[in-house]
């Protein structure tokens, strides 16, 4: 729990249920289209590849992803998002409920891709490393991670304390805030969802914003060099305006 906004460590469990597509509408699958493209050919997928969607949700990339290579399997704790991808993704995908910190693979994949801020959920900085030496154990030698993360720079200038929104019946009320200092910065944010005026649902999300230094050591650390950064998916480099904060490591011992 942390004390300071009451955030149980767990708050991911609640965090990606039924209303999670409602609050990220904008997120479709034809939005991660030219993401799912950019960064399959930033990371080389070849049509021999096995591929792990980290954290893949309702599959909106791996549906990009799999006519691309021989088989992709993407991993999510979400129950509820799973069955949303169960019903979008067919063909040469596999859907398996896990967590990022046990990863239930061996070091079986050519590529591994985490997308749209799938990073950093862990209060305690040491989970947050565990889950990236798992992502480089699955890895087979040689083998590439492509992880997208929010750019902090741009995040901590462009925090928006309070908005609220419409998406069909459903008002979406969002309250951010930023904890801890500079060394250990996290982006906390309140979600209210509102149905006629009734409360529908209310979770929490609390992502912690890494500078590209302190990402890339982190992934090093895990056993990966990092061979490129960009700052999104126009291929820019990272730095304070940049909307993200992408990285592409290799595994060595190829
Ligand atoms: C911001 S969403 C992104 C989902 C997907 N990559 C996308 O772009 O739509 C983060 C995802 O991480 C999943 N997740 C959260 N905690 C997790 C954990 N401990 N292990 C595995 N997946 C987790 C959530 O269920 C959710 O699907």
């Amino acid at each position: 729990m942390d004390s300071d906004t009451g955030t149980r460590d767990d708050w991911y469990a609640d965090a990606f249920g039924a209303l999670y597509p409602v609050v990220y509408a904008r997120r479709t699958a034809e939005a991660a289209r030219p993401e799912a493209a950019f960064a399959a050919e930033r990371a080389g997928l070849g049509p021999g590849d096995t591929v792990l969607d980290l954290c893949c949700g309702t599959g909106r990339h791996a549906v990009h992803l799999a006519p691309r290579v021989r088989s992709v399997a993407g991993l999510d704790y979400s129950p509820a998002l799973l069955e949303l991808a169960r019903r979008r993704c067919c063909g040469p995908l596999r859907l398996v409920r896990g967590d990022m910190r046990r990863l239930p693979f061996g070091p079986v994949f050519d590529v591994v891709f985490n997308f749209f801020t799938s990073f950093g959920y862990f209060l305690d900085e040491g989970e947050n490393a565990l889950a990236a030496r798992e992502m480089a154990r699955v890895l087979k030698p040689g083998g590439r991670l492509f992880l997208d993360h929010i750019g902090a720079d741009c995040a901590v200038a462009g925090l928006v304390p309070h908005s609220e929104r419409t998406e069909g019946d459903f008002r979406i009320v969002e309250e951010r805030s930023l904890a801890g200092g500079p060394e250990s910065r996290r982006v906390n944010k309140m979600v209210t969802v509102l149905r006629g005026g009734e409360t529908v649902g209310l979770f929490m999300e609390t992502v912690r914003l890494y500078t590209p230094e302190d990402l890339a050591a982190l992934f090093t650390g895990a056993g990966l060099a990092v061979e490129a950064l960009f700052g999104d998916y126009d291929g820019r480099a990272p730095g304070p305006d940049a909307p993200r904060m992408m990285l592409l490591c290799r595994k060595g011992g190829a």
